[in-house]
């Protein structure tokens, strides 16, 4: 049936070429013929001489195309290929039909087969179908991690152009390059693994993993071993080797959430991994430890220092970069942008169009003290596009202690250490003529300045300082 049978290789069973190709056909002699092609061609070749195995072999092996008869007993081709999809649906099919069968072929094609070829088999047809469809599928698997990879990017953007925040961007950027372990404070929900994450895709790491562990969800009897890795035998239970979160994130960052909560012992022994760069798991041998490290944590660290529940040494070299991650309420500048973000990002993940922001929801948000941070404005705009039915988010989709919050109520405001006297000056004139609704002879009186000085403050202002007091609307 195939005109070239005179191929005497020897069966690899690894392929070098790293294809997989599974053969269906009912007849034996075919099935033999075909498997010594491909074996000639560098693939793997696994066989099947009905349905039923030809399942099997696709269940317990990634096979990257099956080669199947069209025509067998008890189930056709057709069926298979159905089959085949619902296990591994990226398996590329190509279909032997008989002579004179091209219409079955054809509705295969259209259930997803890659190819079909004719009986009598040619040699360089089969091959080159085959690998085609090979190529296809490598290809479309290319392309699937190339869209993990974006998908993965684009949820990690730093999103904000206030000062606070182009501050904190600016002390990560410089910390990335670096190998210094990098503090990050801030409180709960103001993108302190984000910002982690951020560094280490900076650094020289970025190719390594980045491996995070929640320092306070792990119970403080099994951190230890979490952290350093055990040996067998090293405790009752530990019937195999284990390698810890810091053998895991060699080469690469170690993210340390909620360093406050360590116990006693394991802060011991990682105030000395930092020191010495060496470790020993439970019950084994030092090793050297390629890891670089970045912590946070939401607790005041000084004051747990102060108080003699955290180790000042560890503290010192903990901190050798401090990155502070701003609460949301002292750069509300940022809630139209983050808004924007998160209506973008949950409309994709809910297949719903873009929805417009109402001016009052959005003046709802810009007047809220957030204090659960950015996570909390993420939650409330997920809630909202979800909720919402038509075309616009209004303030009936926003939760009630956000919608009902009183409009202007007297807030205040936050600054971080080391603003320029200048700015805060600027943000305090904004934000009062806010709260006045803009009359600016209220505002003055409120502020102890003359009329004259509030205007003369404000003309000074060029346009790149984007002050609370004007949010701009989120673009739809
Ligand atoms: N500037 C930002 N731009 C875009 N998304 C942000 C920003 N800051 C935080 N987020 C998002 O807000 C959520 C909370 O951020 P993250 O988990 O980094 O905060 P955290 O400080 O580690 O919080 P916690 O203390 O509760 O662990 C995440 O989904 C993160 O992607
Ligand atoms: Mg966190």
């Amino acid at each position: 049936m195939i005109d070239d049978l005179s191929v005497s290789a020897v069966k690899t069973s690894e392929g070098p070429e790293g294809i997989t190709v599974l053969v269906v056909d009912d007849e034996r002699s075919n099935v033999e013929s075909l498997e010594k092609i491909f074996l000639k061609e560098n693939m793997r070749v696994l066989v099947a001489n009905d349905a039923k195995h030809a399942l099997e072999q696709v269940r317990s092996h990634r096979v990257h195309v099956v080669l199947t008869d069209l025509m067998m007993p008890g189930t056709t081709g057709l069926e298979l290929l159905r089959a085949i999809k619902q296990v591994q649906s990226d398996v590329e099919v190509v279909l032997m039909t008989a002579y004179g069968s091209v219409e079955a072929a054809v509705s295969a094609m259209r259930e997803g087969a890659y190819d079909f070829v004719e009986k009598p088999l040619k040699r360089v047809t089969i091959v080159k179908s085959v690998r085609k469809a090979a190529e296809r599928g490598r290809l479309l698997e290319e392309n699937r991690s190339l869209k993990d990879e974006i998908k993965a990017l684009t949820k990690r953007e730093m999103v904000g152009s206030s000062v606070p925040w182009r501050r904190v961007i600016e002390v990560a950027t410089q910390a990335a390059p670096s190998t210094a372990t990098v503090l990050v404070l801030g409180e709960s929900g103001t993108g302190k693994e984000l910002i982690a994450r951020y560094i280490h895709d900076k650094s020289a790491r970025a190719r390594g993993a980045f491996v995070a562990v929640n320092c306070a969800a792990i119970p403080e009897t099994i951190l230890e071993s979490e952290l350093f890795g055990h040996e067998r035998g090293a405790f009752t239970g530990a019937v195999t080797k284990k390698d810890g979160r810091f053998a895991k994130a060699t080469a690469g960052t170690l993210f340390l959430d909620e360093i406050g909560e360590l116990s006693p012992q394991v802060q011991v022994k990682l105030l000395r991994v930092l020191q010495e760069g060496e470790y020993e798991p439970l019950g084994g041998n030092t090793v050297k430890a390629d890891v670089r490290v970045v912590a946070a944590t939401n607790r005041d660290l000084l004051a747990e220092v102060q108080a003699g529940r955290f180790r000042e040494d560890l503290y010192y070299r903990l901190n050798v970069i401090a990155v502070t991650a701003p609460p949301l309420r002292a750069r509300r500048e940022d809630v139209p942008l983050l808004v924007d973000h998160f209506v973008g990002l949950y409309a994709k993940k809910n297949g719903k169009a873009r929805l417009v922001v109402a001016r009052a929801a959005l003046d709802r948000m810009l007047d809220y003290a957030w204090p659960g941070n950015v996570r909390e404005l993420e939650n409330v705009i997920e809630r909202a596009v979800v909720l919402s039915r038509g075309d616009t988010l209004t303030e009936q989709d926003l939760p009630d202690q956000i919608a009902k919050a009183p409009a202007s109520a007297p807030r205040s405001i936050d600054f971080t250490v080391g603003t320029p006297l200048e700015e805060i000056e600027l943000r305090v004139i904004k934000e009062t003529l806010k709260h006045t609704k803009g009359d600016k002879s209220l505002a003055a009186q409120l502020l102890g300045i003359s009329t004259r000085t509030v205007y003369r403050k404000l003309d000074g202002v060029d346009g790149s300082f984007e002050g609370a007091g004007d949010p701009a609307k989120p673009s739809a």
